[in-house]
Formats: structure tokens, C-alpha cells, sequence
């Protein structure tokens, strides 16, 4: 049995390993970190867990996290990981960290929207856990930096178009949706119940910081710079996410090659499903799964796709893809751990 670590076990995406974990055949867990609840049992942080593990939050310690641990996921906001994975690298562990510090190639890009990153030399040794698409450079990763949420919805349908020369680069425009646990469990006035019960907003139009991400990611398969318009909403839900994407076609290029491209791409990796036409995605289709659903309607009258692709933000937009990720790594199957179905309603 692999020996697992969650550092930052009480947020949302740390509580989400928690559950996929406790259920993967595997592993064991063998440590779970917080500041505020050190000492306490997880079951207690989260009575839904009781009887799923019998843990109890310590503080961190680098010794403690290695002597009990040969896997680390950092589920700690960014800035923080950074301070804390070059220790635990240099005493050979492998980790998945789920925020930005070790998405980035290009320090600048990070250091122009985060803030100044203490471990440059790490970020070129670490692999972007975009699962289906880089799952060749995961396998021999020993740090993995896990994708945003936006950017795994946004991302997933539009690298194999780009790679195929089908979309204008120059034309993409994102408009995606996010249910507010994406903001993670501590309190701010945005996420306060009065704020988002019977709101549905815009925010960070045109500055999110995903949007650096993604310009990275898609300029690396374009082959050229590429810029795209990005605007993110809040919606009056917990968990899940939708993006629409607006893309035009390249000349001689029509709907029915876009769906053949992602049907193609995709035929092997299991989490990705294209919907039929006539059934587009829906956030309730994915809920709790590792689920990435990508529907495609061409609108002909513009010659512009349009692409709806839908996770659950604390899944394949964390938590269950950094398991796969993890599954990669390791050499098993990516599936493991992942497969419960889905909720019919
Ligand atoms: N939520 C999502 O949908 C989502 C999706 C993709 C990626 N992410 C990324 O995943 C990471 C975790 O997100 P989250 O939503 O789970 O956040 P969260 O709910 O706010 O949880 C943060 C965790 O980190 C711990 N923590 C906070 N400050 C700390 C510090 N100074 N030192 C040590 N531990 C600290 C917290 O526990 P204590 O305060 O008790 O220490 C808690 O366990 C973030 O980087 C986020 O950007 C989140």
C-alpha cells in the first residue's frame, strides 16, 4: 500500500481527497494536516465522514509528512506550496499540488498575476496535470502541478482543436460558470450566503488569474502566442462548473470534423465524454464524478462552434483529477479510485 498525506485536509478540495481516498484500494492515508483543527478528528471537521476515517488533524511538520508518507497532495493556497514541496522533493517524495504555484513554465507569467515564486528551479521540473493530455510526462513526474478548475474545463476541448488546425486561434471567447465552494471554505463577504442566494454575476472580467493559464497551455499546442477572452460567473450553487466556449472555424473546416477531432482524441480516456447533440452537457450530469462532458452545437448561419463543457469543479476540476494524476504516477490504472457513477438526478 502506498502511504498517502493530505497537507491542508480541511478545505474543500483537501475534505474531497479525503473521500476519494478513503475508498481507493491502493493506498492508505496515513496523515492529514490543518492549523485550526489540529488535534481534532477529521469526522469531526466533517460529520459526513464519520466512519470513512478514523484521523485526526495534526499541524504540519515537513519530518512528520515524510516519516509517515511515500505521497503528498498539497491542497494549501498559493504562495504556500511553493515554501513547503522543495523539502519534501529533496527527501524523495512525489507530490500533486492543487494551486498555481507549480502550474506555470514561464516564472514571469506566475510571478505577473501571483507573486514572487521562491522555488523557480522546481516549476521547470514539474508537469501540468492536465490528466488526457499530458499523461506521457505524469508518468515519470515526481511533481505534478494540478490545472485550475476553469482552465481543466476550458482546456480539455480545445487543445486537440488546436492541435488539429480546425478553430481560429485568434477568435476563442470564454464564458464559464462556477459554483461558489470554487472559492474554497474560508469566509469572505463574496461567498456569504446573502451574496450569491438569488445572484448570478459576472466578476474578474477580462483579469481572473486562470486566464494566464490557459493563454499558456493553448499557446503551447497553437504554436503561437494566443490571447482569448475569458469572463467568469458566480453561480448560486455548490459544486459544479460550465463553460461555453465561442470559437470560428478555420476555412474547410465544419461541424461534423470538430466532433470527429474530440471523439477521436478522447476515444481512450475514459473521463471525457462527448454528449449527443441533442443531450448537451448539464453540471448535474457530472456532479461528484471525474467526469469532464464536452456537447458541441455548430451555429452555421456565423460558422462559429459552440462548445459546452461541464465538471465538477472540486473533482475533475481538483481533487479527482489530482487522484488521477496520482494513479499516473504510480503506474496503476488512471481510473482507480474514481469509478462510483454518477448520480442519475
Ligand atoms: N475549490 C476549488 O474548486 C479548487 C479547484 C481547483 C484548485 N483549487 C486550489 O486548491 C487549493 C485548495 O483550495 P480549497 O478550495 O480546498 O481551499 P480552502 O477550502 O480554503 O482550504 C485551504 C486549506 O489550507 C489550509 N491552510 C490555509 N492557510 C494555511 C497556512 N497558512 N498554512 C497551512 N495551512 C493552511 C486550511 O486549513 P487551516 O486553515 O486549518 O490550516 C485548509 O485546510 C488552492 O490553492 C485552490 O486555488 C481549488
Amino acid at each position: 500500500m502506498i502511504r498517502v498525506g493530505i497537507v491542508g485536509a480541511t478545505g474543500y478540495t483537501g475534505a474531497e481527497l479525503v473521500r476519494l481516498l478513503s475508498v481507493h484500494p491502493e493506498i492508505e492515508l496515513k496523515a492529514l494536516t490543518s492549523r485550526q483543527y489540529e488535534g481534532v478528528r477529521f469526522d469531526t471537521v466533517y460529520p459526513a465522514l464519520a466512519g470513512v476515517t478514523d484521523l485526526s488533524c495534526e499541524a504540519f511538520s515537513a519530518d512528520d509528512v515524510c516519516n509517515k508518507t511515500d505521497f503528498v497532495f498539497m491542497a494549501l493556497p498559493h504562495s504556500l506550496p511553493m515554501l513547503y514541496i522543495p523539502e519534501l522533493i529533496s527527501r524523495g517524495k512525489k507530490v500533486v499540488d492543487l494551486s498555481a504555484d507549480f502550474r506555470f513554465n514561464d516564472p514571469a507569467i506566475y510571478e505577473s498575476v501571483y507573486q514572487p515564486h521562491s522555488a523557480k528551479d522546481l516549476m521547470k521540473v514539474a508537469v501540468y496535470g492536465l490528466s488526457e493530455v499530458y499523461s506521457a510526462s505524469i508518468t515519470s513526474a515526481t511533481l505534478v502541478g494540478n490545472p485550475g478548475c476553469y482552465p481543466t474545463s476550458i482546456l480539455l476541448p480545445l487543445i486537440p482543436l488546436l492541435r488539429n488546425n480546425l478553430i481560429d486561434p485568434n477568435s476563442i471567447i470564454a464564458d464559464s460558470k462556477s459554483g461558489v465552494s470554487g472559492a474554497g471554505r474560508s469566509l469572505s463577504l463574496t461567498t456569504h450566503f446573502c451574496e450569491v442566494n438569488e445572484s448570478f454575476k459576472a466578476y474578474k472580467i477580462t483579469t481572473h488569474r486562470h486566464t494566464p493559464e490557459i493563454e499558456e497551455v493553448l499557446s503551447e499546442h497553437a504554436g503561437k502566442p494566443i490571447s482569448i477572452s475569458f469572463v467568469p460567473h458566480l453561480l448560486p450553487m455548490t459544486r459544479g462548473m460550465l463553460s461555453t466556449i465561442y470559437v470560428n472555424l478555420n476555412k474547410n473546416v465544419n461541424g461534423k470534423n470538430v466532433g470527429e477531432c474530440l471523439i477521436s482524441f478522447f476515444a481512450n480516456h475514459p473521463f471525457v465524454r462527448i454528449r449527443p447533440e441533442d443531450q448537451p452537457p448539464d453540471t448535474l450530469y457530472v456532479r461528484g464524478t471525474n467526469y469532464c462532458d464536452i456537447g458541441l452545437k455548430m451555429d452555421e448561419r456565423n460558422n462559429r462552434m459552440i462548445i459546452v463543457s461541464t465538471i465538477d469543479n472540486l473533482i475533475k476540476g481538483a481533487s479527482g483529477q489530482a487522484v488521477q494524476n496520482m494513479n499516473i504516477m504510480l503506474g496503476l490504472d488512471e481510473t482507480t479510485g474514481l469509478t462510483n457513477p454518477p448520480f442519475p438526478i
